[in-house]
């Protein structure tokens, strides 16, 4: 028994740290590489690790990910749009926004985490590039999965 009981405890073990975070990137387009992420309802925390795999810099074709509720996403992207890439295109303590990373550029990549009980398995949320001209194309779903 012990010995098919140690190899399943293990193997769980690794699946549970693997699912509480997701790996997003981007390129020189106006795109990331997931349309839709599914955060597991009983993850405490989840993180975003965000790659920029391009070749132009931060000020020419900057990322970021950025996650909200979809209802409050435009305004969000909006009020952002003058804020300078000093604040990541971002207005600075707008308590709409969940989580966010910097804008990186070609070759960068930056971390986001959030509590995921902060989250509602009823809502929807939106997770965008908050780049000027980039919000319409670089955007995608997260959902929490039950
Ligand atoms: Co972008």
């Amino acid at each position: 028994m012990r010995l098919y009981l140690l190899p399943l405890a293990f193997i769980s073990s690794i699946a549970s740290a693997n699912t509480c975070e997701v790996a997003v990137s981007s390129n020189d387009s106006w795109a990331y590489d997931t349309k839709t992420i599914s955060v597991p309802a009983n993850c405490e925390e989840f993180t975003v690790n965000f790659k920029h795999n391009g070749k132009l810099s931060k000020e020419g074709l900057g990322h970021n990910w950025v996650l909200a509720k979809t209802a409050d996403v435009n305004a969000i992207a909006q009020d952002g749009g003058t804020q300078g890439l000093e604040n990541n295109f971002l207005k600075q303590g707008d308590d709409r926004i969940i989580a966010h990373t910097p804008i990186i550029g070609g070759g960068e990549s930056a971390s986001t985490t959030f509590k995921v009980s902060a989250l509602d398995a009823k809502e929807n949320y939106t997770f965008f590039c908050s780049f000027p001209g980039h919000t319409f194309m670089m955007r995608g779903t997260l959902k929490i999965a039950e």
